[in-house]
């Protein structure tokens, strides 16, 4: 096969993962937005890193309380999927218009959303601007599994989670 160059250099590494973070402002407000920009970053000790644009109102709540959770995104849940990353919490309370079901964390306030079937709390340990995004390295403190997903040994079987593929 030839190669040429590819010029769009917009979002060039492909899958992104399809993913919900939420958190929590000091006043109390919760929220979650659609994230692609997101990975893993050290397995030992377990750290994720998000981007956030400055502009979502996600971002400055994120900054305030460095805490965050990584939801994961079952097919089930595209239509909530799109609304989330495409609303934003300062016109409405988008967690309450979606339905969408929640509780505090186990460690950080910010909210797990229970119709995800993996939450992974973070506290922010880091942060780099690397462009259009603050890339947020958080610390994984305490990780929730539905408890058919889980074996005796609390490893998540991740094959019987239908992840969704928004794009
Ligand atoms: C598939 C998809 C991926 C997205 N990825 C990101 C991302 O990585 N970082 C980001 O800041 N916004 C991303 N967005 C956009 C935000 O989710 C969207 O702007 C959201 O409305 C922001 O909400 P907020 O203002 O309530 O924080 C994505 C949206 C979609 C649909």
């Amino acid at each position: 096969m030839n190669k040429a160059e590819a010029k769009n250099f917009r979002s060039c590494l492909k899958p992104m993962p399809d993913i919900l973070v939420s958190c929590r402002n000091n006043k109390g407000e919760v929220n979650a937005l659609a994230v692609g920009y997101a990975g893993n970053c050290s397995y030992d000790p377990p750290m994720v890193m998000v981007g956030i644009v400055p502009s979502r109102y996600s971002y400055h709540m994120i900054k305030e309380t460095g805490e965050f959770v990584v939801n994961l995104v079952p097919e089930s849940l595209r239509e909530k999927y799109a609304y989330l990353g495409s609303t934003s919490r300062r016109d409405e309370d988008k967690l309450v218009k979606a339905g969408m079901n929640y509780k505090e964390g186990v460690k950080v306030k910010a909210p797990i959303l229970l119709d995800c079937p993996v939450n992974i709390e973070c506290k922010v340990v880091d942060s780099i601007m690397t462009g259009s995004h603050e890339m947020f390295i958080g610390k994984v403190e305490y990780i929730h599994a539905d408890e058919d997903l889980l074996d005796d040994n609390g490893n998540i079987d991740y094959s019987k989670i239908d992840l969704l593929k928004f794009r």
